[in-house]
């Protein structure tokens, strides 16, 4: 652990930041793995840089998968976290995508309990502000040949985090992206590893050049069909109530907080059809008022209106273009839930 932490001052004044992932608490939780002797050496140490060769297998060729997760803090001083056992297991289906050794769900868990605990001074108080998890795995073996990695380094990293789009339930803008694509069928869609990522930001960068905050994917293989948005899932809601969101085609995410979402609405006995979405499709029924809103969902924009889907041949407003009512009602039933305000249903939290 870190001997020399941050003081209560400055950490007071770092976790009421209202930005998402700039800063960072005092430790991180660390492990090793390799051919040999599998995984080994599990160690809370001081937040510090890696030291990693130049010839790390990571730096060359991607070698890398992720997970989002975040810690809350409750009313009584408790802190939790929200399934992480689902972060668990995503975080083994990426690492097979990825030709990495999978994480045993205990370690992942306890890596991620071990480093909350320890830094549990750093989770945020202020509502809607949380203490961000970053599990992560990568090649760290020096190496230039391309194959399964001999030498593995998993830690995770906690930052005291604001909501992703910064002012509340404000709309997004969403950029459609129909010339780059962040992958394609049989591809890495459906891992949560870092080239996806990279691979979104012409895209988000084309939106942000026209006043979008978000890139919307449509398929690589028919640009027909609507995929995910650069880092989280979208639903559309109808008007008779019913909810639509892209199918788990291999090429999305699948995310938690989407199927938390899918929960809840089943739960209020919705219907909600996991289907493929034409692009336009959507852009008729938002005009016509059969779609009344749409909404981004992820563990970091939690759930976040979408206000507008623009492109170089289209801009379609979603409603009148503000924070529609069940998107709303549905953010504040699953911050509740995470903050402890109301009963749990699904026993999704952990306390920690
Ligand atoms: C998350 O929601 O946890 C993500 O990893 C998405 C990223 C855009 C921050």
């Amino acid at each position: 652990p870190n001997d020399n932490p941050a003081s209560d001052a400055k950490r007071q004044e770092l976790t009421d930041k209202p930005a998402f992932g700039q800063v960072f608490s005092d430790n991180m939780t660390h492990m090793s793995w390799t051919k040999g002797e599998g995984w080994s050496d599990r160690r809370v140490e001081p937040y510090a840089p890696l030291k990693l060769d130049p010839g790390a297998s990571v730096l060359h060729y991607a070698q890398e998968c992720f997970e989002g997760l975040k810690a809350y803090h409750h009313d009584d001083g408790s802190v939790w976290l929200f399934r992480p056992d689902a972060n668990a297991n995503r975080f083994r289906n990426s690492a097979k995508r990825l030709y990495l050794p999978e994480l045993p769900v205990d370690d992942f868990l306890g890596s991620v309990a071990a480093l909350v605990k320890r830094d549990a001074a750093w989770v945020p108080t202020r509502r809607e502000y949380t203490l961000y998890m970053r599990p992560f795995l990568f090649a760290s073996e020096p190496f230039l040949g391309v194959r399964a990695p001999e030498e593995v380094d998993y830690c995770v990293i906690a930052s005291p985090s604001g909501p992703y789009f910064p002012g509340g339930v404000k709309p997004v803008n969403i950029w459609v992206e129909d010339t780059w694509f962040r992958t394609g069928p049989g591809g890495t869609g459906f891992a949560k590893c870092g080239g996806n990522y990279a691979a979104s930001l012409v895209g988000e960068y084309r939106g942000i050049e026209n006043d979008c905050e978000q890139v919307c994917f449509v398929d690589a293989a028919t640009k027909t069909y609507l995929e995910e948005l650069g880092g989280m899932n979208m639903f559309a809601v109808h008007k008779d109530g019913h909810l639509e969101t892209p199918s788990l085609t291999g090429n999305i995410l699948p995310g938690v907080t989407r199927n938390s979402i899918i929960q809840l609405a089943q739960d209020e006995g919705r219907d909600v059809v996991e289907t493929m979405i034409k692009l336009q499709d959507l852009l008729d029924d938002i005009k016509s008022g059969e779609v009344t809103e749409v909404f981004a969902c992820g563990t970091a924009a939690i759930i976040t209106p979408i206000g507008h889907f623009k492109s170089e041949k289209f801009d379609v407003t979603v409603g009148d273009g503000g924070s529609g009512e069940y998107t709303v009602a549905t953010r504040n039933k699953l911050l509740g839930i995470q903050l402890g305000e109301i009963e749990d249903p699904h026993d999704w939290m952990w306390k920690v």
